[in-house]
């Protein structure tokens, strides 16, 4: 493979999606250098368009003020509406099976609040052993509710000893084993210490054959990698738009629940006004009347201003479609693996899978170092223009994003990393 600079330029020169980089605000230093930003599996860079749409709610506001609620240019009871169809397309859904609401825990908390009835013999709650820590608080908390014991019916699944990926087979193997106590299984679509893609079909049809209600966490997988949650026949799924979709700091969450369940009127739920059925909703009756769908699960009228950016990116996303930013994507990330395989092997450890299919954007890496010499190398990155993210207790994660990310941005992240480790040796 070529590890040379100017391959790199005319891999950019012969990217379809070029342009794309142009319609996003990338972060700059102090002489005024762009970053090379390889953190939009943390934070996504802003669309242009975003700080337009946020602007038109503010003039909305301005001239209108309540009235805006039925008159703004987007009128805002129904502003997130909008966002169905291109969320629907991107987890493999239909709209009515998809809302953008509140934040992902808060989302995760009302799934389980519905998804998770303990009964019987039935009672315990599956999740990964090396869960994102909100993920973890959410599910034991859930468990205490019910008066369980965590320690019994919080069932963690790990990677085999001594290793860091999780193994199908092992999942499906506990599935048979255990399936018959566990009431509820919550997975990550991608894992976000590890970047793994699990196996969503294969796991979501043992669980449901096991008798158990399938939920995914899709915070890493949305925009990242194509889901067929719908197919899949997951129950219900969480997100966040902060990643990969670019919808800014904090910005609203993201659910599925499959549309068996739209209008299943046994389920518990916990219920708010912007749940109720739109057509009574403002005659203020006492009696909760779910909208049939994932819109029945939301509490309160939506946050308009940290909305108005995903308006922006999901616009971006489908006029460009997952397919050829999967595309672009896996380039880069192949090209980022085999750059580091050449010219860093025996230095660094690649933890993400090496299969495309098994992986999104992004790559975690162990610098086979001490982890004091492992961190002060990753400061250095920073020094010199790289911003990637460092996740206990020793990785480093970089992604690529094909919609902003650029093949000479991984050449420099990868020449940045030589020299840093070069200089370790020293
Ligand atoms: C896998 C995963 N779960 C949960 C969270 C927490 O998200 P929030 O703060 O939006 O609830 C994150 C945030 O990065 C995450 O990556």
């Amino acid at each position: 493979m070529r590890t040379d600079r100017e391959h790199a330029d005319a891999q950019d020169a012969m990217d379809e999606l070029r342009a794309w980089h142009d319609r996003f605000v990338l972060p700059h230093d102090v002489t005024g250098r762009e970053l090379v930003y390889l953190c939009g599996h943390s934070l996504g860079a802003q669309p242009v368009l975003a700080a337009e749409y946020v602007e038109e709610v503010m003039r909305d506001w301005r001239s209108l003020a309540v009235d805006g609620h039925f008159e703004a240019t987007h009128p805002w009871t129904t502003y997130h509406e909008r966002f169905a169809p291109a969320l629907a397309r991107l987890v493999g859904a239909s709209p009515n099976e998809v809302v953008a609401m509140n934040s992902l825990t808060a989302n995760l908390h009302l799934m389980l609040v519905s998804f998770y009835r303990p009964t019987g013999s039935r009672t315990a709650l599956l999740i990964e052993k090396h869960a994102f820590p909100s993920d973890r608080y959410a599910a034991e908390s859930q468990v205490r509710c019910h008066g369980l014991d965590p320690a019994r019916d919080l069932i963690e699944i790990s990677p085999r000893d001594g290793e860091d990926l999780l193994r199908t087979e092992d999942v499906l193997a506990l599935l048979d084993r255990e399936g018959h106590r566990i009431a509820t299984i919550v997975l990550p679509g991608v894992q976000y210490l590890t970047g793994q893609v699990l196996d969503l079909r294969s796991i979501t049809a043992a669980g449901r054959d096991a008798g158990c209600r399938v939920g995914w966490n899709l915070a890493h997988s949305i925009g990242n990698v194509e889901v067929d949650l719908h197919a899949a026949g997951a129950d219900f799924a969480v997100w966040c738009h902060y990643k990969y979709l670019n919808g800014g700091p904090g910005a609203v969450g993201g659910a599925f629940v499959h549309e068996r369940h739209a209008r299943d009127a046994t389920l518990p739920r916990f219920a708010g006004w912007w749940g109720h059925d739109k057509a009574t909703r403002f005659l203020m009756g006492p009696n909760f009347e779910p909208i049939p769908g994932a819109e029945g699960w939301q509490l309160s009228n939506p946050p308009m201003l940290a909305m108005a950016p995903l308006a922006a990116s999901l616009e971006h996303f489908d006029a460009v479609g997952l397919p050829a930013l999967r595309r672009k994507s896996v380039a880069l990330t192949g090209y980022m693996e085999g750059l580091i395989r050449c010219r860093l092997d025996g230095r660094v450890r690649i933890v993400t899978p090496a299969q495309p299919a098994a992986r999104g954007a992004a790559l975690s890496l162990r610098l086979v170092a001490s982890r004091d010499r492992a961190r002060s190398a990753f400061d250095g990155l920073r020094r010199r223009g790289i911003v990637a993210d460092w996740r206990e207790p020793d990785i480093v994660r970089a992604a690529p994003v094909p919609f902003y990310n650029r093949f000479i941005d991984v050449w420099r992240f990868v020449d940045a990393l030589c020299a840093e480790i070069d200089d370790m040796g020293r």
